[in-house]
C-alpha cells in the first residue's frame, strides 16, 4: 500500500553516540537503537562494560562499536567524538546519558567535592560533548540531541541538592540550545526519568521501592530502563522533527501526582 504520510519512524542507518552505556538506561538505549537498525557508538567510563554491551548487540545482528569514554575528561571527549565520527563517517544523534548520584547533605565536610564532581559529570560533560559533536551534527540531515535530566530537575528531594541543581541545569541548557540550534534544524530535548530500576537505584531495597512507588507515582511502580529508552528513541525519529526544547517526564506520573 502506498504511504499516505511522509515522515519516517525509522532510525535505521542513523549514527548514534550514547554515553554511559555499560549499565541501566544507557545500555537499554544502545540496545534499542541497535534493534531499530542504528549504528551505535557504545561508550562508558568502564571500557569492559561498554565492550560487553557492544558485543551483545553484534551477536544479535546489530551494529555497534565500544569506546572507553570518561565524560569528566575533556581530552577523552575530544578524542572519542572524533574517533566515532571517523569510524561511522559522521554523527546524527547524540544521547548524553552518563550519570552519577551521590546524595550529600549541604553541611557535610565533603559537600563541595560532591558538587564539583556531580556538575562535571552531569552538566559540564553534556556541554563539552555537544560542542565537540556539533560540527558533525551540522552535517547530518536530521540531527538530534537528547540530554538525560531527571524529575529532580523538575522538583527536588532533600539531601540531593548537587544532583538536583545539575539536573535543573541540564533542562536550562536543553531549552537554550534548542533555540540556538533550531534555526539549523537541530532538535535538542531532554528526558526526565522518574524512579527507574538501574544500577543507580540498585542500593534501594525492594520494600522501600514498593512503598515509594505506591506513595509517589500514578502507576505505583518503578520503571524499567527500556521504557525510558523508548522515549529517547521517539525524540530522535525523523518524525520528531517539530519537537524541540521539551523536558519530557518518563516517570509513571510522579511529577503530576499530588495525593
Ligand atoms: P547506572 O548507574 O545504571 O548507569 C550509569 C552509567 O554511567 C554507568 O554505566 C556508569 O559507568 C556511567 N558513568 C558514570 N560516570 C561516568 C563518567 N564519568 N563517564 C562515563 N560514564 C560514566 O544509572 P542510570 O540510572 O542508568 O543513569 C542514567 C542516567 O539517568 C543518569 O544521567 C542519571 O542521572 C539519570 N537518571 C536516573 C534515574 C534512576 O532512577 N535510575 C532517575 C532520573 C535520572
Amino acid at each position: 500500500m502506498p504511504k499516505l504520510s511522509k515522515l519516517s519512524r525509522s532510525v535505521a542507518g542513523r549514527r548514534v553516540l550514547i554515553t554511559g552505556c555499560a549499565s541501566g538506561m544507557g545500555r537499554a538505549t544502545a540496545m534499542l537503537f541497535a534493534d531499530e537498525g542504528a549504528r551505535v557508538a557504545v561508550t562508558d567510563l568502564h571500557h569492559e562494560g561498554a565492550e560487553t554491551v557492544a558485543a551483545k548487540i553484534r551477536e544479535a545482528g546489530g551494529q555497534a562499536k565500544a569506546w572507553k569514554l570518561d565524560v569528566s575528561n575533556p581530552e577523552e571527549i575530544r578524542e572519542v567524538v572524533a574517533a566515532v565520527a571517523r569510524e561511522f563517517g559522521g554523527i546524527d544523534i547524540l544521547v548524553n546519558n552518563a550519570g552519577i548520584a551521590i546524595p550529600t547533605p549541604v553541611d557535610a565536610a565533603h559537600y563541595m567535592d560532591t558538587w564539583e564532581l556531580t556538575h562535571k559529570v552531569l552538566l559540564t560533560a553534556q556541554v563539552l560533548i555537544i560542542r565537540e559533536a556539533l560540527p558533525h551534527l551540522r552535517e547530518s540531515d536530521g540531527a538530534r540531541i537528547v540530554n538525560i535530566a531527571s524529575t529532580e530537575g523538575l522538583g527536588a528531594t532533600g539531601g540531593n541538592s548537587a544532583y538536583a541543581a545539575a539536573k535543573t541545569g541540564v533542562i536550562g541548557l536543553t531549552r537554550s540550545l534548542a533555540i540556538e540550534l533550531g534555526k539549523e534544524g537541530i532538535t535538542v530535548n531532554c528526558v526526565c526519568p522518574g524512579p527507574i530500576n538501574t544500577g543507580m537505584t540498585a542500593g534501594i531495597s525492594d520494600e522501600d521501592k514498593v512503598v515509594y512507588a505506591r506513595r509517589r507515582t500514578a502507576l505505583r511502580r518503578y520503571g524499567d530502563p527500556e521504557e525510558v529508552a523508548h522515549a529517547t528513541l521517539s525524540l530522535c525519529l525523523p518524525a520528531a522533527s517539530f519537537i524541540t526544547g521539551v523536558a519530557l517526564p518518563v516517570d509513571g506520573g510522579l511529577t503530576i501526582r499530588r495525593a
